[in-house]
């Protein structure tokens, strides 16, 4: 007895390869090779909207397709799993470190995998607590997946969602809806008003940063990245973090593991190492355009 699963489209083997290959080479996804049902499951749905009669046909069609497919195939692959506050522990960190700056200079982070917005929100939600809202800081907000940042820009949440947060906080960073609104929540300008939401893939690497940045929120998302990816990102980092930056990772990120360049000076929370040339050190970039690279 064939153990192969009734599908409603043709997929081989050599699909998956080649669909493990593509995302790969474009965002540096690294998919297992148990993730051959994930992979229909998520591309299933483009051939249908497409009415492409099977995997090939979409993958042909894919490499001959303008970028828009392209978005469409990443925006389909990747895991946006994530919270508000989630690993609450970084968040009081980011205070205490920023606690001991000079006041009066501007704060400039970056959130390099946001997702869906929770993790930039608590971030501005933390520092709107401790410092008040006239606090400097510039926070930009990317991630590779379009459909992510759009809903990260529209703001809207479950109150499921903000569970982990108090009734107080809710209602001084919230809307909640009414009608058919009802069980969700907004976020209010006050939060909205503080990130800028990108496109921008951290494999394609033409990142410009007019000045060096204080922090760099990259969480959950190393863990899709072989060793050598995670290198060339890492690296990066290095260049465009000030020397007394930080670099928060995810919980099971140890960036320990890719080389000198970060020491850990807390649970997933890094320091760059001195001995590599650092943005702060080089001639500047385009000030025009901050981390402004395309996702493509
Ligand atoms: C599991 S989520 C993590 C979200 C959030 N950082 C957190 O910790 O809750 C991983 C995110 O990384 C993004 N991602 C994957 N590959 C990427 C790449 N090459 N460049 C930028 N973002 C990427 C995905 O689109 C996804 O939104």
């Amino acid at each position: 007895m064939s153990n192969r699963k009734a599908r409603d489209f043709e997929y081989t083997e050599e699909d998956f390869e080649k669909v493990r290959q593509l995302i790969y080479q474009r965002v540096g996804i690294n998919l297992g090779p148990n993730k051959m049902e994930m992979v229909y499951s998520r591309l299933s749905r483009r051939l249908r909207t497409l009415g492409v009669p099977d995997m090939k046909a979409y993958l042909q069609r894919l490499e001959r397709a303008d970028s828009s497919e392209w978005q469409e195939f990443v925006n389909a692959l990747t895991t946006n799993l994530t919270a508000f506050f989630r690993e609450a522990h970084h968040f009081e960190y980011l205070v205490s470190h920023l606690r001991k700056k000079a006041r009066g200079q501007k704060v400039k982070l970056w959130c390099c995998a946001a997702s869906t917005g929770e993790e930039p929100y608590s971030i501005v939600i933390a520092l709107l607590d401790a410092f008040g809202t006239d606090y400097p800081f510039e926070l930009v907000a990317t991630d590779v997946d379009t459909n992510a940042l759009q809903a990260a820009r529209n703001g809207v949440y479950d109150l499921e969602r903000l569970k982990g947060m108090d009734d107080a906080m809710v209602a001084k960073y919230f809307m909640k809806g009414v009608g058919k609104n009802a069980g969700l929540a907004r976020v209010k300008n006050v939060l909205a008003d503080r990130v800028t939401f990108a496109p921008l893939n951290l494999l394609s690497g033409g990142w410009q940063v007019p000045d060096a940045l204080d922090i760099i929120f990259c969480r959950n998302v190393f863990i899709y990245f072989d060793k050598e990816t995670q290198g060339t990102i890492l690296q990066r980092f290095h260049r465009i973090l000030k020397s007394d930056g930080l670099l928060f990772a995810g919980h099971s990120e140890s960036l320990l593991t890719v080389g000198a360049m970060f020491q850990s000076i807390g649970r997933t929370v890094y320091k760059p190492t001195a001995q590599l040339v650092r943005h702060s050190d080089e001639s500047s970039g385009d000030e025009s355009a901050p981390l402004s690279a395309a996702a493509g």
